[in-house]
């Protein structure tokens, strides 16, 4: 059956319409003396993952206004800069995988090989672009089993931007922004003022109200973790704002780009004593937390347990409800999941990129506070594993 225009999705129609009606997003925010319903604190955070990325190409506005309806707790962003120093939300360094750059003939030439992260890269790198170039790009959907009907649709926004999108919700929304690839940023852009990425990432938050600790006053009322793999970003955005920090943590192969330390040495009890100096909590990939083979659940690492002995939170990443990335034993249901680390692993926050289901799970099937008793819940965990081995 051919389409009509009654079968574009309602969706569609509402975010065009948010879209077209808000171009702009008045700096600073004009909502921000409203007194808005506070953010929970009670159970672990919905952290949407570059926005409701699983249904929107990530990091856009509409990604992102749609996660802030589906119920997120924070809008989670991937920070980088363009050549002429302006702070973007994207998340590769090139270009390639996530906008339209490869069918812009003017931009034929601009294509580079830089190292990265002990690799060389080769693509259209979002360094080699002034902001206003970045604007002339539209985004698209990465991976090709989701929606791409809005592929095209959106441009790359910056910081502030996003900034504006978290304090003009009609309900306190926190962010989550990281500071990514610091070591190729601040190879590859300089700014006149000789300040390096991180005081320029540092200098935006403060400029729009962002400071203050984990559950004080200010915090609660514009809720914010920093986030980056760099342990030396950390500690030196430590010393400019005493906002909440998390400590992201990669696969058990992949080396600190700054420190070029192990997995091992970074989750050593030795050195979550040293990092918790500068972070409230880790976020590491969550296949390191509970180990997989053949796509099924091995027994869980300590992780979460150590973390919690250091007064660490753990939030792990990337929930994502589609069957290419559900473990078997989840039997395909991502409630099954969000349940398993939630209430079994005892997690203080998941990075999701679907928020709504997040959102449906705690609101409607699991509304008990959290419990996370790390030893209680390995034996929880050693329980559900035999179970398994039986099968
Ligand atoms: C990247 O390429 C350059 C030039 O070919 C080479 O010198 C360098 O060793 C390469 N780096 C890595 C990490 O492979
Ligand atoms: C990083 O550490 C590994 C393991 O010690 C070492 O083999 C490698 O040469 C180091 N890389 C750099 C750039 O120092
Ligand atoms: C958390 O769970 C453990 C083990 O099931 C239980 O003993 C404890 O009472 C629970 N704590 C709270 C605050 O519910």
């Amino acid at each position: 059956m051919r389409p009509s225009i009654c079968h574009i999705p309602f969706l569609l129609l509402l975010l065009l319409h948010v879209v077209i009606a808000r171009p702009f997003f008045p700096l600073p925010s004009k909502t921000s003396n409203e007194v808005k319903k506070p953010i929970q604190t009670f159970r672990p955070y919905n952290i949407a993952h570059r926005g409701s990325n699983g249904e929107i190409p990530e990091e856009t506005t509409a990604a992102y206004l749609r996660a802030i309806e589906e119920g997120a707790d924070f809008i989670e962003t991937d920070i980088l800069a363009s050549k002429d120093g302006a702070l973007i939300c994207f998340h590769d360094v090139t270009l390639d995988d996530t906008t339209d750059v490869s069918s812009h003939k003017e931009f034929a030439n601009r294509r580079r090989t830089y190292e990265v992260e002990w690799s060389n890269v080769t693509g259209w790198f979002v360094v080699d672009f002034t902001l206003d170039e970045l604007k002339t790009l539209k985004v698209k959907q990465r991976y090709s089993f989701r929606d791409q009907q809005y592929n095209g649709k959106f441009s790359i926004i910056t910081f502030e931007e996003f900034i504006s999108i978290a304090l003009d919700a009609s309900r306190t929304v926190g962010i989550y922004p990281e500071i990514k690839d610091p070591i190729f940023i601040n190879k590859h852009v300089k700014w006149a003022d000789g300040k390096k990425f991180e005081d320029k990432f540092v200098d935006t938050l403060l400029k729009y109200g962002y400071k203050g600790q984990y559950m004080s006053e200010y915090w609660l009322k514009q809720p914010l973790f920093i986030q980056s793999f760099a342990p030396t970003s950390l500690v030196h955005v430590s010393k400019l704002t005493d906002s909440p920090k998390i400590f992201l943590i990669d696969d058990f192969i992949v080396r600190t780009q700054d420190t070029n330390q192990s997995y091992w040495e970074i989750t050593s009890d030795d050195y979550l004593a040293y990092i918790s100096n500068y972070v409230v909590g880790l976020g590491p990939w969550k296949d390191t937390v509970v180990p997989t083979a053949n796509n099924y659940l091995m027994a869980p690492t300590d992780l979460v347990a150590r973390a919690h002995a250091h007064n660490l939170q753990v939030h792990p990443y990337t929930y994502r409800n589609e069957n290419q990335f559900l473990h078997f034993n989840f039997h395909q249901d991502p409630y099954a999941e969000y349940d398993f680390w939630i209430n079994t692993v005892g997690v203080d926050g998941l990075f999701t990129d679907f928020a709504g289901s997040v959102h449906q799970y705690q609101e409607l099937i699991s509304p008990h506070p959290k419990n996370a008793t790390a030893n209680s819940l390995l034996v929880k965990i050693a329980q559900m594993i035999a179970a398994y081995e039986g099968h």
